[in-house]
């Protein structure tokens, strides 16, 4: 999911405003060839990143249902103005947020309007007439941007903001006192504490 994210979002950037930094850099007989490169990407990869995110979402649906101290956790801000910490499950609210928000809602919007774009919508017939493509566009783009931006937060945290969370990510193992430092509630919950 990861990898097919940052390949779009790079390659719908450049889809987008390619065209305003990297045309006057290169000229028209190395863009061209780029972009249709950059958008043959983009039309492939899209119904894998929808795949991995139907295939994510099954896995840890449960896990990011509001749970007690989810609360606590989106008034405090997580901690990051005070410095406090404040304990949370296996996923914080912040991560539980990014899920709901960012995966399901802006991930199924770009999604479902990528497959329209793609014209290739299984199971319904659709008219790919131009009003329905623009909408597509539309949505698409908006869809698009929010999720990008909103994806900055979420990967600068996941990596270089937080020691232990891209080792945790590569490996699906964290060491106990990463566990209890940064998701208490679990750690007590699983008898650790
Ligand atoms: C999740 C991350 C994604 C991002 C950040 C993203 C971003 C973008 C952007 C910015 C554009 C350019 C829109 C425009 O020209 O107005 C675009 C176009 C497009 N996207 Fe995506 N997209 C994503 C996912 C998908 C998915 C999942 C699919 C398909 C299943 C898809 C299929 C398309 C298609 C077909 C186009 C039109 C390309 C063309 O001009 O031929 N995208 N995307």
């Amino acid at each position: 999911m990861a990898f097919s994210f940052v390949a779009l979002a790079l390659t719908g950037l450049l889809i987008l405003f390619g065209k305003y930094f990297i045309l006057p850099l290169t000229g028209p007989g190395f863009y061209g060839p780029f972009l249709l490169l950059c958008k043959n990407i983009h039309n492939f990869v899209g119904p894998l990143f929808t795949l991995s995110i139907v295939i994510f979402f099954l896995l840890f649906v449960r896990r990011n249902l509001p749970e007690k101290g989810d609360l606590a956790w989106a008034v405090g801000f997580g901690g990051m103005l005070s410095g406090k910490h404040i304990p949370a499950g296996f996923f914080n609210f912040g991560e539980k947020f990014w899920f709901w928000v960012g995966m399901v809602i802006l991930g199924s919007a770009v999604s479902a309007s990528g497959w329209v774009l793609d014209m290739i919508v299984p199971f319904m017939q659709i008219e790919y007439w131009r009003g329905t493509m623009q909408i597509a566009n539309i949505i698409h783009g908006v869809g698009a941007i929010l999720m990008t931006a909103l994806s900055l937060g979420h990967i600068y945290i996941g990596t270089i903001g937080m020691q232990g969370s891209i080792d945790a990510m590569k490996t699906g193992y964290c060491d106990e006192v990463w566990a209890k430092e940064h998701h208490e509630l679990w750690y007590n919950k699983i008898g650790r504490g």
